[in-house]
């Protein structure tokens, strides 16, 4: 297993909210809709095994990736000079996301079932929020539990999308867009 990725565990295992990184099955169902936007929002890209999916699914998309941890981020910076990396916690460094286009996907693997109240409310109103004001909006979140990722207004729904039985433990891949 990684070495970044025991360390973060180590130091923040409610944040990190998984046992292993995510496995290439799950990576590339995670990226399977990037090819069809130019604009590819990531949060908690930890050590990039779905940052690098969606590059290779879609190598000419503006990718801006979001990562509480540092030194991981810096890792993946250095590795992926093309894309824009923001180091901290998504919603207190969500600003970019007014001078996006129309047209974005949000791919999460921040782990809702096991951050903070305080992390998880802002969080969700700014996503809701992004998702609401254009219905060519949408977010893909995996979860290792057989419900929704978290709440949401009426005018979002979630889709079940499917389950990735090869990964550790399997997860399921989840969709949210307008109606
Ligand atoms: C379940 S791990 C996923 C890592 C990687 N994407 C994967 O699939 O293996 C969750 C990641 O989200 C990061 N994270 C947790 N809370 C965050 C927040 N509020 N903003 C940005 N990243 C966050 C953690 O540091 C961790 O790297």
């Amino acid at each position: 297993m990684n070495i970044h990725f025991i360390k973060h565990w180590l130091k923040n295992p409610a944040a990190v909210g998984a046992i292993a990184p995510s496995s290439p099955y799950l990576a590339r169902a995670m990226a399977q809709p990037a090819d069809q936007f130019d604009t590819i929002i990531e949060l908690g890209a930890g050590t990039g095994v779905i940052t690098d999916a969606l590059i290779e699914r879609n190598p000419s998309a503006r990718l801006i990736a979001f990562e509480l941890d540092p030194a991981l981020a810096g890792k993946l910076a250095a590795r992926h000079p093309g894309i824009e990396v923001v180091a901290g916690r998504f919603h207190e460094c969500a600003q970019i996301l007014d001078s996006l286009p129309e047209r974005a996907l949000i791919v999460s693997a921040l782990p809702f079932r096991s951050l903070p109240k305080e992390v998880i409310r802002p969080t969700t109103v700014i996503l809701a929020r992004f998702l609401m004001q254009n219905v060519a909006r949408s977010l893909v979140q995996f979860t290792y539990q057989p419900r929704t990722p978290f709440d949401v207004p009426t005018s979002l729904t979630w889709r079940w999308r499917r389950v990735i039985w090869r990964n550790t433990p399997p997860a399921g891949v989840w969709e949210l867009r307008q109606g």
